[in-house]
């Protein structure tokens, strides 16, 4: 819809209710959505009740479920937290910086077994850029190298998925893994169900 591509959203609220009419269409425009994200002016009264941190590894929030097209999320990264290399199991990813900075690396897909996987790009996300990845463009891993302070970032998965592969960045070894919530709009999810990707 023309109308959406204009709009720069007010709030969370209405920043949810634009991406639920963009998505309603099923082809994506890339360069509208991280133009959208980019342009929501973040204000941490609005996602304060879906930023669950946990001491030892970043948690991932479900915020809004997208009409079963996209999971919206917010994760927390507390002091030296990071995730793991991997792929996005074929969605859209976009990921827009709320609070703090995030370094973004990125890998080339494992060439052979047993090998190194080689750096393609390495970038600090600073607070509000809206960043984008997909497997056509690479793997990646994002980590909170602050030591002082937190990192708060939104992510938009389109279509939904709940796992996807992990690499070992010294042999290019895979693994599927399973992603799951820490809290579920707003509400902790017990513990057991609750799985990160993370790397430490
Ligand atoms: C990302 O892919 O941007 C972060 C990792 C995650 O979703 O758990």
């Amino acid at each position: 819809m023309e109308q959406t591509e204009m709009q720069k959203p007010q709030n969370l609220e209405d920043l949810i209710q634009i991406l639920h009419q963009i998505f309603a269409n099923d082809k994506i425009d890339v360069d509208e959505v991280q133009t959208l994200l980019e342009s929501y002016q973040s204000d941490p009264r609005e996602w304060l009740k879906y930023a669950k941190f946990d001491q030892y590894r970043y948690t991932r929030n479900l915020v809004d479920e997208g009409n079963g097209k996209f999971n919206l999320m917010i994760l927390c990264w507390g002091e030296g937290h990071g995730s793991s290399v991997h792929d996005h199991a074929g969605s859209h990813c976009f990921l827009k910086m709320l609070q703090g900075q995030l370094k973004e690396t990125l890998f080339n897909w494992p060439e052979a077994e047993k090998k190194e996987l080689t750096k393609k790009n390495e970038a600090i996300l600073q607070e509000y850029q809206c960043t984008y990845i997909s497997d056509s463009i690479g793997l990646h891993r994002v980590e909170n190298v602050s030591h002082t302070e937190v990192a708060v970032s939104l992510h938009l998965y389109s279509p939904p998925f709940d796992s996807c592969s992990c690499f070992d960045q010294r042999t290019g070894h895979k693994k599927k893994v399973r992603v799951t919530f820490s809290s579920k709009y707003g509400e902790k999810v017990p513990l057991a169900k609750a799985v990160s990707q993370e790397n430490n």
